[in-house]
């Protein structure tokens, strides 16, 4: 059973001054140093993957949707978090694009009436979600009711087992984990493949130092 507590306390971070750094402390900072998986290589996953008819799910600053190459000049975008701060400020860095936006937290039922999508992408959520890796998979389940049958799923995540954690990692890893921020304790690569493969034919996972990188299709 998901603790509701932790579900809001893994969002509730995500204030508009922690905002504000987030692009320099984690997306510059420690996807270089200390996860060992820079931000250009993310942001090449996403060129890659990315359709024109998107749905980013925990937004976050909406980093990847202002920087990635949409395959038209008119995408359809869409933007799904639990938290209105994420969802706020992701949706003025892509306003140009006129994103739809929905506030939802992921472990509950998609119960809006939304138009499938080509395209989810799920970068830096899965660890900030509490439960163990396989405790995450009605997260996937859930987002599968609003993809296109032959749409496909991507993102990335930090893992505590399965990825390369240098001493650095380990200690900012634990750090958060005791603090609510990541609920990645339990975080195996050989579990995020096994829930991505229960939905998916097609599964890719890559670990890029702490990252696993992921893509899923049918
Ligand atoms: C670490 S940020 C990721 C930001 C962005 N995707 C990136 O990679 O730069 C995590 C985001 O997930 C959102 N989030 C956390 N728990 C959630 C939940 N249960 N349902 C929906 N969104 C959630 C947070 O509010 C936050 O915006």
């Amino acid at each position: 059973m998901i603790d509701k507590k932790k579900v809001m306390e893994g969002s509730a971070v995500y204030t508009p001054q922690l905002l504000s750094l987030y692009n320099f402390g984690v997306l510059q900072l420690s996807n270089s140093y200390i996860w060992r998986c820079p931000t250009s290589r993310l942001l090449s996953q996403y060129n890659q993957f990315v359709t024109a008819n998107h749905l980013d799910v925990g937004v976050g600053t909406g980093y990847f949707l202002a920087h990635c190459q949409f395959p038209t000049n008119q995408p359809r975008i869409a933007l799904m978090d639990l938290n209105t701060n994420s969802l706020n400020y992701a949706a003025q860095k892509i306003a140009p694009y006129q994103p739809e936006v929905y506030q939802q937290d992921v472990f509950d039922p998609i119960t809006t009436n939304i138009e499938p999508f080509e395209s989810i992408s799920l970068n830096y959520l899965f660890h900030c979600l509490p439960g163990t890796i396989l405790e995450k998979e009605i997260v996937i389940k859930n987002l599968k009711t609003i993809l296109k049958d032959k749409g496909r799923i991507f993102g990335s995540t930090i893992l505590a087992h399965g990825g390369e954690k240098n001493p650095m990692a380990e200690m900012l890893m634990n750090f958060y984990n005791s603090k609510g921020i990541f609920h990645n304790n339990n975080d195996t690569l050989e579990g995020l493949e096994e829930i991505l493969k229960r939905h998916f034919s097609q599964v890719s996972v890559k670990v890029h130092g702490c990252v696993a990188i992921f893509l899923a299709e049918n």
